[in-house]
């Protein structure tokens, strides 16, 4: 667990979210509303992504991590899957050179199994042609789920226990998030949803042990940099105490 002063705002207020993570949701409900296919949403929701990033550069948060696609949305019919991918392949392929410009550096954050070859590549290029930039990192989760993340780390510290080279004792809160696909980042400080729905939705659920959440009625393709610098005032707003009394 990662609990350390947060740093300034853009405007030197103290405070702000060191690391802010969002499950954007409500991309079919904006499309359905306005006679459209799911897949308008989707396109829409992908705009929101990079009016997003830009702002969360803009408002000084130093970590932003978006939920893109989950390992229990391969459910989802194969045509929206499909069009899921292509949107996210191209946001790959596309948004480099607006990453770079923004000091953006991404990673992303799931499960490569059952990706196509394709997208792995285009992941590991987008992530090597962005690291050496630094005002922002992010990340976006795909083909992520907490509990699927938990237990192969889980998986790969009873293998190191079998092996003799950690004893069941040395693991601790540090030894186990080494193993999560976030190792390196800090914990979320701000978790925003929006669309209205109050589920975390297996997401981060171990980083977000002390996560504030702020639920947000706007739908994904309608939010942008003046909804994420709300969801950041509020989040000043709230008192943190982990388990202590303040
Ligand atoms: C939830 O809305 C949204 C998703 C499952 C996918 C999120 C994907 C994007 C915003 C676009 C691509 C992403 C990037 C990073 C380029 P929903 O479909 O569950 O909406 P609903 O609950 O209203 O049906």
């Amino acid at each position: 667990m990662s609990i350390a002063p947060l740093p300034a705002g853009p405007d030197g207020e103290a405070g702000g979210p060191r690391h802010v993570a969002i499950i954007m949701d409500g991309n079919g409900r904006w499309a359905k509303a306005r006679g459209l296919p799911r897949s308008a949403g989707h396109r829409r929701g992908a705009d929101a992504v990079k009016r997003v990033v830009k702002g969360a550069g803009e408002l000084g948060v130093p970590c932003l991590t978006l939920f893109a696609f989950s390992t229990e949305n391969w459910q989802r019919p194969a045509d929206e899957v499909r069009d899921l991918m292509g949107l996210l392949r191209h946001y790959l392929r596309s948004e480099i050179e607006e990453l770079r410009k923004n000091g953006a550096r991404l990673r992303v954050v799931g499960s490569r199994e059952g990706l196509a070859a394709d997208i792995v590549e285009d992941i590991a290029r987008a992530e090597q042609s962005t690291r050496g930039n630094t005002r922002i990192d992010v990340n976006i989760a795909l083909n992520y789920g907490s509990r699927d993340e938990i237990l192969r780390a889980t998986r790969r510290l009873a293998e190191q226990v079998k092996h003799g080279e950690i004893a069941p004792e040395a693991i601790d809160e540090r030894v186990f998030e080494r193993e999560l696909q976030t190792a390196g980042l800090p914990d979320p400080d701000l978790l925003i949803r929006t669309s209205g729905e109050q589920r975390i939705s297996n997401f981060m659920l171990w980083q977000c042990a002390y996560a504030e959440l702020v639920f947000v009625d706007t739908l994904w393709p309608d939010f942008g940099k003046e909804h994420l610098e709300r969801a950041i005032g509020e989040f000043r707003r709230r008192e943190r105490r982990y388990g202590g009394v303040g």
